[in-house]
């Protein structure tokens, strides 16, 4: 499935209406590309822009309609690429300019959208422009976060705020003579200065790193932390200091309403291109409503729904979510936003695969159980493969992060002295952190580097991947009818086929466990109870794992059905 380098990956035929559609972001199905470890082209152990572009035709058959790239910019790499050096460059480590030039016109030929990652909360410690700010220059100053400190020696922090990482939001910076001086903010890592978007340079710079990106036919945005930008006049301590510790509780750092004007400026930047760029908001709100304020018509066109990831695999939770998402988004015309997995949360394999809590959770949450619970994989893989199912049956938009396809479990036993996310060092060694669903992918082959580095690679991919996933390669799974991504790549083509106009969800009676809707003659049902249950009449277009019989559902299994036709 590789294509070597020097040829066009994939040709445009039969793909281009999907390009043309000025809608596509209403039903579209986005798979994340956390690129360090999607492919690794060089034998660097790090993924690369060959390295995906390599891969184009596993995207293609998987049948998605857009890549969201995760920051490629030139980075420190004190949080993963988080931490951007230089917003209008590529990392060297994976790749240049030119080579992101060559993706987007290939990845555009295969009918495949482009959205990158923007980091406007913060920059990199290494920015020219907090390394002018360290030197004392004023107006560089004026664009960071810099406060005194509080106590009769000023030694203190400016308020009670702490990273989310663990430990403080405020470092003491020194004087060009050497002497204490003023602390900086920074809501993440030491290496990731707050900016202050009350400055309207701020403001004009990023506005000008859109247009650099569209300008070269990017087609939008995630946007990382997007409800942090702002923070409370005066930056008042917190009840709960650690913003994102317990993301239904408010923080001053987070959800404040000066950010709706900003992301209003961004929207006639995006409304100025044809056709009209798009945006997906990474935001953690209190509930729904306040995030759907994000989503209002002349703000971002979408934001992830986070809540359908914190639900357990429970037909009354996700039911709940479902219901106040869906609400919510159509106050304001928007479509939800479905993820079940990304590269900040433990994999939904792993999340399944120990008892349901009753209501949402939080990450940490599910990383500090490893150690409490045995994981049993194979019923995690069994409900992860029925949660898909549910995920894309949804009316709106769909995201995929990578190696769910595969039914790629989060890595639990990384040795401490391999682990890389600032979270594991920052809490003091108490959080793991997010490095278990940031594994390099598994493509082929019997042991590690499972084709995700070339043959002869200088270095071992950077994080270890587990000898069990010799089982979970895209090659052993490739045309294996009951394989996780032959499961994937038939959900998207009946998705594409059924579901793309069937409109809004009705819930069916279902019986207790058991989540049930319909979108026309299209219907999804998902047993997450301990019995098996009797399904209506109608054609199996799919199931999630295997049907005794056409009229029986076991446990933790999804099916759709296509109502007027007798069953199979
Ligand atoms: C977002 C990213 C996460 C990163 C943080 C700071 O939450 O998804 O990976 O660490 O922002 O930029």
């Amino acid at each position: 499935m590789d294509v070597p380098g020097g040829t066009t990956a994939v040709t445009a035929s039969g793909a281009d209406w999907r390009v043309r559609d000025p809608d596509w972001w209403k039903t579209a199905v986005v798979y994340q590309v956390y690129i360090r470890s999607f492919a690794d082209s060089d034998g660097d152990g790090l993924g690369d822009l060959e390295g995906l572009r390599r891969k184009l035709p596993h995207l293609s058959a998987l049948g998605v309609d857009a890549l969201w790239i995760n920051p490629w910019y030139p980075s420190p790499m004190v949080d993963a690429g988080y931490d951007v050096a230089d917003y209008r460059d590529i990392e060297p480590a994976f790749g240049t300019l030119a080579d992101s030039e060559r993706f987007l016109a290939e990845t555009h030929a295969a009918g495949i959208r482009v959205l990158l990652d923007i980091v406007p909360n913060h920059t990199s410690s290494e920015h020219a422009w907090f390394v002018a700010a360290l030197a004392g220059d004023p107006a560089a100053r004026a664009r960071y976060v810099f406060r005194p400190g509080r106590g009769p020696a000023g030694d203190e922090a400016p308020n009670n705020w702490q990273s989310s990482f663990g430990g403080p939001a405020w470092t003491r910076t020194k004087n060009p003579d050497g002497t204490p001086g003023d602390f900086y903010l920074h809501l993440f890592a030491p290496g990731q200065p707050d900016l202050d978007w009350s400055n309207p340079e701020v403001v004009a710079e990023f506005e000008d790193v859109l247009r650099f990106w569209f300008d070269r036919g990017v087609d939008g945005f995630r946007i990382d932390v997007a409800h942090g930008l702002v923070k409370a006049g005066g930056l008042p301590d917190a009840p709960d200091p650690t913003p994102g510790s317990n993301h239904s509780a408010p923080h001053p750092a987070w959800d404040q309403e000066g950010v709706h004007e900003i992301y209003r400026g961004w929207r006639r930047i995006a409304d100025s291109y044809d056709p009209p760029r798009v945006f997906v908001g990474e935001i953690w709100a209190a509930d729904a409503e306040r995030l759907a304020r994000y989503l209002r018509p002349d703000e971002l066109q979408t934001a992830f729904q986070f809540d359908f990831l914190r639900a357990a695999f429970r037909s009354d939770v996700q039911r709940r979510v479902v219901d106040e998402a869906t609400r919510t988004a159509a106050v304001v015309g928007a479509p939800s936003t479905w993820v079940l997995s990304n590269h900040d949360v433990v994999r939904h394999v792993t999340r399944y695969a120990r008892s349901q809590p009753d209501g949402l959770v939080e990450s940490s949450w599910d990383r500090a159980r490893w150690s409490e619970e045995p994981a049993d994989l194979d019923l995690g893989r069994t409900r992860g493969r029925a949660a898909v199912m549910l995920t894309l049956a949804l009316p709106g938009t769909a995201y995929v992060y990578q190696g769910e396809e595969l039914g790629l479990d989060e890595v639990e036993d990384i040795p401490s002295d391999l682990r890389q996310d600032p979270t594991w060092w920052q809490s003091g060694h108490t959080d793991p952190g997010r490095d278990g669903c940031r594994v390099p992918l598994p493509w082929s082959g019997d042991s590690s580097p499972f084709g995700f580095s070339p043959d002869g690679a200088s270095r071992a991919p950077w994080l270890p991947q587990p000898a069990a996933w010799s089982a979970l390669t895209a090659q052993a799974q490739e045309g294996v009818a009951d394989s996780t991504l032959t499961l994937y790549r038939e959900a998207l083509g009946l998705r594409r086929e059924h579901l793309t106009d069937a409109g809004a969800l009705e819930w069916l009676d279902s019986p207790e466990g058991v989540l049930a809707f319909r979108r026309g003659g299209f219907s999804c049902h998902v047993n997450t109870g301990v019995d098996p249950v009797v399904l209506p009449a109608g054609r199996v277009l799919l199931a999630s794992g295997p049907l005794p019989s056409a009229d029986v559902l076991p446990r933790d299994t999804a099916v759709w059905l296509l109502a007027g036709t007798p069953a199979a």
